[in-house]
């Protein structure tokens, strides 16, 4: 069995990561909204229509922030049709179909209130202005100055909303995208709508869409960047627009060849613009899974709803999302968590249906695989990212999915420390797909050799094979507690199964 070694530094705290690293992202798409976490007529749903399964299971993720309303679907949406208690049904341009208008920003901020967590509204720079972006902050954001916030108190609101987070647009570099812009053009709108939402409320934090690509960032933060608090960046690693081709458990750990590349593009010019302690990277779409809506993000749309409307069910396909998509998740939180120093939120692609980690039923909900791996994370893991050194790791040769020779880690580990206990929680990533793997961990903390460490648990998230999924009547990913044995004296060992994710905790 392969063998490494952890040395922990328990004396060397790397960065403290934020909580929002585990944040969400919702989007009128598909049953994310309607049918997904707001469904009046569902036995489940609450007095607002929200589906209290799913809002229990975000809370117990700790669901810290919740992006919202897209996406592409954003860059079309005139947010004011959605509020007050007249609604305008409106055709959503860019997912091609009739949106109610049912759920609109009283409905979000509701919703947020019931999980707990932060809202992060991105407006629309698509076809949308610097003006509405702006009225949209005078609406949730002032007491009772103006239009707008004399508007959400007529429609029976009287205290403000309080959002804070907001994005000024979703990929407007995307020929795909409705209202997408060159370089330059980006800059000045970046600009001039971060000018008026800062009038508006000096102290709302706010993103702008970016990319890795260095004309597009250059421009924007030469222009912008003295307005902004974070960049967004999006990744999907395994795009499926028009065809539904997963890759494979080995193609996904492909995947993992270089998860820190577009997180390192983006620090680099942020450091060259002197701007890495003031604007963060929110990572606010990420999932190994593209979405799969075919006939929409093409040049030549297609005409038949069967071509495109109804091909998206294809993403409810709960037997498409295995230990491929746990043990990759797994991957990017841990990079997630050692680059939290300049990441400081990042939003899984979506919360609900789609390629979610909650799926929506009439019976119920289904906890696919990456839900076990946000439990484990949230819940297990520690704030504190600690220095550590591993010895003795495998690497492991993966073909892609496009065919390509790729070497990789077999072994994925992060060290951390909970800050208000001091209780070690060391994540395990065993990306084999069929070997164990044995791992000794010790804590040196050279500064306090007398500290000893006793007590040892693992626990582990993980099915028979890296095929298991979750499904209707059918528990295939679970997450369970190892056995519990005694240490030498501060030393933990652990045998790590075959593509799992498991948490070592020492106290
Ligand atoms: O596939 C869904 C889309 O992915 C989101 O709407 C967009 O932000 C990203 O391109």
């Amino acid at each position: 069995m392969k063998k490494s070694s952890l040395v922990v530094r328990t004396d060397k705290v790397q960065n403290v990561r934020s909580e929002m690293i585990y944040g969400q992202f919702i989007e009128h798409f598909h049953r994310q909204i309607y049918g997904g976490v707001f469904d009046p007529q569902s036995p489940f749903a609450d007095e607002d229509g929200f589906r209290t399964d799913v809002l229990e299971a975000m809370r117990r993720i700790k669901v810290p922030i919740l992006r919202w309303p897209g996406g592409c679907f954003v860059s079309s949406y005139h947010w004011k049709k959605a509020v007050g208690p007249v609604r305008t049904p409106f055709f959503d341009k860019a997912w091609r179909l009739e949106d109610p208008n049912t759920f609109g920003t009283e409905e979000y901020v509701k919703l947020c209130r019931k999980v707990g967590c932060e809202p992060y509204i991105c407006t629309n720079a698509g076809t949308g202005t610097a003006e509405e972006m702006s009225d949209w902050l005078e609406y949730c954001n002032l007491e009772d100055e103006g239009e707008y916030a004399k508007l959400r108190i007529a429609n029976g609101y009287k205290e403000p909303f309080g959002v804070h987070y907001w994005s000024i647009g979703n990929e407007n570099y995307g020929w795909w995208e409705i209202g997408a812009k060159d370089s330059k053009e980006w800059a000045r709108l970046v600009l001039e709508s971060a000018k008026m939402m800062k009038h508006v409320d000096p102290a709302a934090q706010l993103s702008a869409a970016a990319l890795s690509d260095t004309d597009w960032n250059v421009n924007l933060l030469q222009a912008a960047g003295q307005h902004l608090d974070w960049i967004s960046l999006h990744s999907y690693w395994n795009l499926m627009p028009n065809e539904n081709t997963f890759a494979t458990y080995t193609q996904s750990m492909a995947c993992t060849e270089d998860l820190e590349k577009d997180i390192r593009k983006a620090r680099g010019l942020l450091m060259a613009f002197g701007l890495e302690k003031r604007i963060k990277i929110a990572f606010d779409e990420w999932n190994l899974r593209g979405w799969h809506h075919p006939g929409v993000h093409t040049i030549e749309q297609a005409v038949d709803k069967k071509d495109y409307i109804t091909p998206r069910d294809k993403n409810d396909r709960n037997q498409d999302y295995t230990m491929a998509d746990a043990v990759f998740s797994a991957c990017f939180l841990n990079t997630l968590n050692r680059n939290s120093d300049i990441v400081g939120m990042a939003n899984f692609a979506p919360v609900v249906n789609t390629r979610g980690m909650i799926f929506t039923w009439d019976g119920g909900i289904v906890l696919r695989s990456t839900y076990h791996v946000f439990d484990l994370y949230v819940n297990y893991m520690g704030d504190e990212i600690l220095e550590s050194s591993l010895a003795g790791a495998e690497r492991m040769d993966v073909r892609s999915k496009e065919g390509r020779e790729v070497c990789v880690d077999a072994l994925d580990v992060l060290a951390t420390r909970r800050s208000q206990d001091g209780l070690l929680a060391v994540a395990a990533i065993n990306k084999l797909p069929e070997e164990a793997q044995e791992i000794t961990v010790s804590a040196a903390d050279l500064m306090h050799s007398e500290q000893k460490y006793r007590e040892f648990r693992i626990l582990t998230v993980n099915g028979d094979s890296t095929e298991s999924f979750n499904d209707i009547g059918h528990e295939g990913v679970t997450l369970s507690e190892g056995e519990w044995r005694p240490l030498a004296d501060g030393m933990a060992e652990a045998v790590l199964a075959p593509h799992s994710v498991n948490v070592i905790q020492i106290r």
